[in-house]
């Protein structure tokens, strides 16, 4: 474990993608009117990596067409960041796996909005079991029981899930921050598509909602080799061992913010 993770105040990250400097780049970016999708691993960043450049550019496909999801929404600490931050058009769109208490001060100072998605924790388990025997930068799951109990002790990359849940609902962050989950995304996801779109001050029209919707959908992003992870080599990424997109399943529809 301690070879393929490094250590940031407390937290396990994955040493792949993740380096003292991408974490004080992420420390010291300036937020401005950008926008951040917020979870904890596998509960729908990748889902949101295609759905919000769509809604903000609406529903024009050249960005998911085109750009590797890591370069068109990156992950606010991972190195690809600094590579292609310039190249980011506003308003930006990135992701993060950070508890709340890691985002940096300029998030604090600026007008960016959050979307924070949760998953039901029982199918986030299950995805993380199989993603981490497939992940070459992961380490391996062992027994699903073995790996259910490091889940519920916290002792995974990014934490505990209870953790990085209250972090967030307890935010300082007023209308800036709204919150949806997984299942209400995949139980109607054109309403799920609207609510995000009015969050960001975005008036779409049904047939945008409707193709961006056809073009988030697990079969479409499944197939687009700009979301699939197909261009990632074997040794990190290793599909045959278990697909990125695996089932894209619920195990309950009523899993809500209450
Ligand atoms: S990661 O590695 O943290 O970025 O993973 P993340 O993208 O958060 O979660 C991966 C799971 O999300 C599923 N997924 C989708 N489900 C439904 N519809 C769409 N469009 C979609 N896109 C991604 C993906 O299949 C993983 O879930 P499982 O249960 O493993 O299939």
């Amino acid at each position: 474990r301690e070879e393929l993770s490094i250590q940031y105040h407390g937290l396990f990250l994955p040493k792949e993608t993740h380096s003292v400097n991408s974490l004080k780049f992420a420390q010291e970016f300036s937020f401005e009117n950008d926008v951040i999708a917020v979870t904890y691993p596998k509960s729908g960043t990748v889902w949101m990596q295609e759905i919000l450049p769509l809604i903000l550019n609406d529903g024009d496909l050249t960005q998911i067409q085109t750009i590797p999801n890591w370069d068109r929404t990156p992950w606010l600490e991972e190195t690809r960041l600094a590579v292609v931050v310039d190249q980011l058009k506003s308003p930006r769109a990135l992701v993060t796996h950070f508890p709340y208490h890691f985002m940096p001060a300029s998030f604090h100072q600026s007008k960016a909005k959050a979307i924070y998605v949760m998953r039901n924790p029982k199918d986030v388990i299950v995805s993380s079991y199989y993603f981490h025997q497939m992940a070459g930068f992961l380490e391996d799951p062992g027994t699903f029981d073995e790996f259910l109990d490091k889940f519920l002790d916290g002792n995974l990359v990014f934490g505990k899930w209870t953790d990085h849940v209250k972090s967030w609902k307890h935010n300082n962050l007023g209308d800036r921050i709204m919150f949806i989950t997984y299942e209400e995304m995949k139980e109607d996801l054109p309403a799920a598509l609207r609510r995000i779109s009015s969050f960001l001050g975005k008036n779409l029209s049904d047939e945008t909602i409707h193709t961006i919707a056809e073009h988030c959908s697990f079969n479409a992003m499944k197939d687009n080799p700009m979301s699939n992870f197909s261009l990632v080599p074997k040794i990190y990424m290793d599909s045959d061992k278990s697909p990125f997109f695996r089932k894209g399943k619920y195990f309950t529809s009523s899993f809500t913010f209450v």
